[in-house]
């Protein structure tokens, strides 16, 4: 496996890859791998023949009380789980590689960054954005790879690549869960063994919202009221939401194309989760019969 730190040491890899024939896909990430991060990065080595991670901690998508300075890092140990994981290349550039003095240009989607967590983080998917951007121009894909548990972000890069005609293909992994159904975020490394239990109301909120919805309801406000009440007092709720699949809107009446989503602070620190509510037959018979097994 190869680590690269400069933009034009990537973008020359690239170029003699794509010279050669092969098709490369992309899994951008932050860094501090776990279980969600490496399961995109096998999913990558199915669609191409080479795979690329970027591992870059993009300080322009952290608002000023942000947990920039502290967000967890290992390098080291990423650059390990990645090789196991088959990557071809970690591009890993410094921030003034990725802004030199007097960089100035901004991607911005518009509507989409408004609503969810675009509400409680301005200017956050202006930077997630940007560097998404930067990175497609330097690694050149064919195929990028993004989680599902950062819906809204997913949503505005597919926005992007279209409104820009990039020729990449978006692709969405589904959430990677612990055991007990907490999906996995580099972020989980800040909670407490108490915060960590506390953190299982998202996902408490979803079998809730899907539970109400199997018997028939289908108020999203009532959803969502059921669900606030049922979130720990000690529990500050960011948003509950119920909005459809691509466009975020707010859904009023639930239908298959109905997500929920959630972000909350349990501590200081800041959890999202989301799903759809109405599960496709297959996937709700599997839920159940894991429920009857245990
Ligand atoms: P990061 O938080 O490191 O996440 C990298 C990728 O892993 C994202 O596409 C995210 O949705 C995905 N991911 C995280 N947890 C996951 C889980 N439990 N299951 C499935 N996928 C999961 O998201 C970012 O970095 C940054 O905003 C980035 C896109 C790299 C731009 O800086």
């Amino acid at each position: 496996m190869e680590i690269i730190k400069t933009g034009a040491a990537m973008t020359a890899w690239s170029n003699e890859k794509i010279a050669g024939g092969e098709s490369i896909a992309l899994v951008p990430t932050m860094g501090f791998f776990h279980a969600g991060h490496l399961a995109l990065m096998a999913a990558a080595g199915k669609m191409a023949n080479q795979v690329v991670v970027s591992l870059f901690v993009n300080p322009i998508q952290f608002g000023e009380n942000e947990d920039l300075d502290c967000y967890p890092r290992n390098f080291a140990g990423d650059c390990e789980l990645a090789e196991q994981e088959g990557v071809d290349v970690i591009f890993a550039p410094s921030p003034v590689e990725m802004y030199p003095p007097g960089f100035q240009t901004a991607i911005e989607v518009k509507k989409l960054s408004l609503p969810l967590c675009g509400a409680d983080r301005p200017g956050h998917f202006t930077g997630v954005a940007t560097v998404v951007g930067k990175l497609f121009n330097l690694v050149k894909p064919q195929f990028a790879v993004f989680g599902e548990k950062d819906l809204q972000q997913l949503a505005i890069i597919r926005q992007m690549v279209g409104d820009l005609n990039w020729d990449i293909k978006i692709v969405g992994h589904p959430i990677v869960r612990e055991a007990d159904g907490l999906a996995l975020s580099s972020r989980n490394s800040y909670l407490n063994s108490e915060e960590r239990q506390t953190g299982l109301c998202l996902n408490r909120s979803l079998e809730l919202a899907r539970q109400m919805a199997g018997n028939g309801e289908k108020s999203a406000a009532r959803l969502i009221a059921a669900i606030k009440k049922n979130i720990p007092s000690a529990v500050t709720i960011d948003y509950v939401s119920i909005v459809q699949a691509d466009t975020l809107a707010d859904s009023h009446e639930i239908d298959q194309d109905s997500i929920l989503a959630l972000a909350v602070k349990v501590g200081r620190t800041r959890l999202i989760d989301n799903g759809r509510i109405l599960l496709p037959e297959d996937r709700r018979q599997k839920a159940e019969d894991r429920k009857g097994n245990t």
